[in-house]
């Protein structure tokens, strides 16, 4: 077929293809495409003059503007630090009880608090702080090494087994990993525990052995958990006297705890959060504990 011939329908010129009988049309681009593909291209020579644009080896051309990303960075960073500067420094000058006691900073501290233990703890505490089998409740009012408020921002500090220099130290002894019970002698002890706060689910065949559990308790347990077993701060041992368990209180739980001893690790906070984000955090566990009670 001749190339340039006119179209009857349409009187346009066809570009000389044809697939049976099928003839196309020679119809120009669109003005409003061609416009536009200018804009873009004038739009993107603009753009290489004046924003970071073209690598150069190790670098890049910086543009005329200079924008940066790590600069708006540090600037909205600082902007953020001048915003919180007011109540950071309340909060830094103050002491826990002058914090407890004035509502408007004890709003920012549950708010703050809220976001800083939601990103740090509740995936082992629980998003509502109660704990779960290994990770004890913080607003329980059982505390394994104190709960005044110094004392918890040190716990958050260095951590328990943790890798901190100052790590607070918890162990609970494998009795049966370590050959230093029987398994008779850890039943009977194991029944005599159990019987300081559940004396009512204790069987028959339990009470036999709660006088001989009682002796190899003030021998081997009394030094950490005390002779009436309400346990110890200074160690980290828990009350086994109340109902809150960290690791279960069943006999089969307590069994376990007895044969390979318990070693919970908590992580240091020292390096991770700063000691004003700590002393939030402390006051935020309390002020839980205290709405939970
Ligand atoms: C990796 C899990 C884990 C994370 C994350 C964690 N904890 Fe713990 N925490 C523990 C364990 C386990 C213990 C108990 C250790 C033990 O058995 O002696 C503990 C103990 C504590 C205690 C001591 C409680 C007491 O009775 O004395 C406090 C307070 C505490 N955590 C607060 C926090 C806060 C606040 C955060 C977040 C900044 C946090 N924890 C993050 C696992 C964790
Ligand atoms: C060296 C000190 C020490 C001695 C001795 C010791 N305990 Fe413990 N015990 C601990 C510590 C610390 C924990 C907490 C461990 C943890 O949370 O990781 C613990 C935890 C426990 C628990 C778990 C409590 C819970 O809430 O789940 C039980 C039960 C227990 N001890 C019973 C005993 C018995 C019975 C003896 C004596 C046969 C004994 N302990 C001797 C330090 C000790």
């Amino acid at each position: 077929m001749a190339e340039g011939e006119n179209d009857l329908h349409t009187g346009r010129k066809t570009t000389g293809h044809e697939w049976n009988g099928i003839k196309e049309l020679t119809t120009p681009v669109p003005k409003i495409v061609l416009f536009f593909l200018a804009v873009t291209f004038l739009v993107s020579l603009l753009i290489w003059v004046l924003a970071p644009t073209w690598p150069t080896g190790s670098a890049y051309t910086k543009g005329i503007l200079g924008i940066d990303q790590r600069t708006s960075l540090e600037t909205s960073l600082k902007r953020s630090a001048a915003r919180t500067a007011p109540w950071r420094n309340e909060i830094e000058q103050s002491n826990f009880e002058t914090i407890a006691q004035n509502t408007e900073l004890m709003k920012t501290v549950r708010s703050h608090g809220a976001r800083l233990f939601g990103d740090n703890c509740a995936m082992c505490h629980g998003a509502d702080a109660t704990g779960g089998i290994g990770f004890p409740s913080l607003v329980d009012d059982q505390w394994l090494w104190g709960g005044d408020p110094s004392t918890i921002m040190e716990t958050l500090r260095v951590g328990i087994n943790s890798t901190n220099d100052d790590t607070r130290i918890s162990q609970m002894i494998a009795y049966g990993r370590d050959g230093i019970l029987t398994l008779e002698q850890r039943r009977s002890v194991g029944a005599y525990v159990r019987s300081l706060s559940q004396s009512h689910e204790i069987s028959t065949a339990d009470i036999e052995k709660l006088e001989a559990g009682a002796t190899i308790f003030a021998q081997q347990c009394a030094s950490c958990h005390g002779p009436d077993g309400r346990g110890m701060q200074s160690v980290g041992a828990p009350n086994l006297t109340d109902d809150h368990w960290i690791y279960g209180g069943g006999s089969a739980d307590i069994d376990e705890t007895l044969r390979n001893g318990r070693h919970g690790v908590m992580p240091q906070w020292e390096k991770r959060t700063s000691a004003t984000d700590r002393k939030i955090l402390t006051l935020y566990i309390l002020d839980l504990a205290e709405g939970a009670q």
